[in-house]
C-alpha cells in the first residue's frame, strides 16, 4: 500500500488528504482537471513523492497508464453539493457516478478503493433515531443519489471501504464556503448576521484534517476495516443548526441569528449520526468543532477578499 492515486486532488478534501498522505510517507499521484481554475497543490510540487496530472477522470490515460501503477485509489473528483449538481446535472451523473463505476471495474483484485460519500443520504429521520450504517438510505437531491449509487458500485469490490462523511468544516488549500460551518462563520465574521432556515434541523460535523486522518487510518488498518461502510463524524458534534450558530456566537458575541421561515435544504438533512462503528476501530479525531470554529474565525478575519475562492 505504497502508491496512492487521488482523483479530485486539487479540491477541498483532496488538497488536505494529499498533504497528509505525503507527510505519512506515501507516494501520491494527484489527478484533477482544475475545474475551479486554481492550482491548490502548489505547496506539494517540490515533493519527490508527489506527481500531478492535469487530467479529466473520463480520459483514457487514467485507466491505461495511472490506475494500473497504483495500489490504492481514492476517488474524490466530483461535482460536489446539491446546487452545483443541479447546475451541471449530466456532468454530475458522469463524474460522481459513472466514472466511479468505471474506476471500480478497472481495478485488479489486489487494488484498494476508499470512497468518500455523504451522510446526507440518511435524509430526514425520526427524532429518536440515531443513524447507523445499517439504515436504509433515502437520498433526495441529484447529488445525494449519484453518491449513493457510487457507493453501491464501490462496495461490490471486496477491497473497498466507503466513508459516509458528516458535514466537513475547517480551512483547506481550496476553500469552500458552501459548507455549513464554514458558511456560518464566514457570515458571522463578514456580516455579523445570518438568516437561518430550518434552525432545528440536526446535523453532524467533522474537521477536514480529521477526514484526511480517516483515510490514513483506513490504510493502516485496512485488513480489519475492508468491505465495510463507516459514518465519519464527531460524536460530540450532533447539533442542530441553531446550536451550531450559538457555538459560533460564543466566539463572536455580536453575531445576530435571524430565523428565516422560507429557506429549505434541498437534501432535507435532519438526522443525528452514530459514529460508533468507526470509533470501535480505535479511530480518534483530533479537532473539535470549537477548534475548527476558532480557526475559521481567524482565517476569515485575516483573509483578503481577492484571495477568496467563491466558486462553489
Ligand atoms: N466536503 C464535504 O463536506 C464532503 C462530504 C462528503 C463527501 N464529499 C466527497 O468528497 C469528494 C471531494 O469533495 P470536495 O469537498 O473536496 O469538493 P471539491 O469541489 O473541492 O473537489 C472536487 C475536485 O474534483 C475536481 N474535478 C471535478 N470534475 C473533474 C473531472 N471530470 N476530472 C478530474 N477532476 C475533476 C475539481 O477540479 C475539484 O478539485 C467528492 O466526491 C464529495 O462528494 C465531500
Amino acid at each position: 500500500m505504497e502508491k496512492i492515486l487521488v482523483t479530485g486532488a486539487a479540491g477541498y478534501l483532496g488538497s488536505t488528504i494529499c498533504t497528509q498522505l505525503l507527510q505519512r510517507g506515501y507516494k501520491v499521484t494527484g489527478v484533477d482537471n482544475l475545474f475551479f481554475k486554481k492550482d491548490t497543490l502548489f505547496h506539494l510540487k517540490e515533493n519527490k513523492n508527489f506527481e500531478f496530472f492535469n487530467l479529466d477522470v473520463r480520459e483514457n490515460q487514467l485507466y491505461k497508464d495511472l490506475i494500473p501503477k497504483t495500489d490504492v485509489v481514492i476517488p474524490l473528483a466530483g461535482i460536489v453539493g446539491a446546487p452545483l449538481c443541479e447546475k451541471y446535472y449530466d456532468l454530475a451523473y458522469e463524474i460522481n457516478e459513472k466514472s466511479v463505476e468505471k474506476i471500480t471495474k478497472s481495478l485488479s483484485k489486489h487494488q484498494i478503493i476508499i470512497l468518500p460519500t455523504t451522510n446526507s443520504g440518511y435524509g430526514t429521520t425520526d427524532k429518536n433515531i440515531i443513524c447507523d450504517e445499517t439504515m436504509d438510505l433515502n437520498p433526495i437531491s441529484h447529488y445525494g443519489k449519484t453518491k449513493v449509487n457510487a457507493e453501491k458500485y464501490v462496495m461490490e469490490n471486496e477491497n473497498a471501504i466507503s466513508l459516509r462523511l458528516a458535514t466537513v468544516f475547517g480551512v483547506s488549500y481550496r476553500n469552500r464556503i458552501d459548507l455549513l460551518v464554514n458558511f456560518f462563520v464566514y457570515n458571522a465574521v463578514k456580516f455579523k448576521k445570518i438568516k437561518l432556515f430550518e434552525p432545528h434541523f440536526r446535523r453532524n460535523y467533522i474537521h477536514v484534517k480529521d477526514v484526511a486522518y480517516t483515510f490514513v487510518h483506513c490504510l493502516t488498518n485496512f485488513d480489519k476495516m475492508k468491505s465495510n461502510i463507516y459514518n465519519v463524524g464527531l460524536s460530540e458534534a450532533n447539533l442542530t443548526k441553531l446550536q451550531l450558530c450559538e457555538s459560533i456566537k460564543n466566539f463572536l458575541p455580536d453575531f445576530e441569528i435571524q430565523i428565516d421561515k422560507e429557506g429549505k435544504d434541498p437534501d432535507k438533512r435532519d438526522y443525528f449520526v452514530s459514529n460508533e462503528k468507526l470509533e470501535k476501530t480505535e479511530w480518534k479525531p483530533k479537532y473539535s468543532l470549537k477548534v475548527g470554529i476558532s480557526e475559521l474565525v481567524s482565517f476569515y478575519k485575516n483573509l483578503d477578499e481577492k484571495d477568496f475562492d467563491k466558486n462553489y
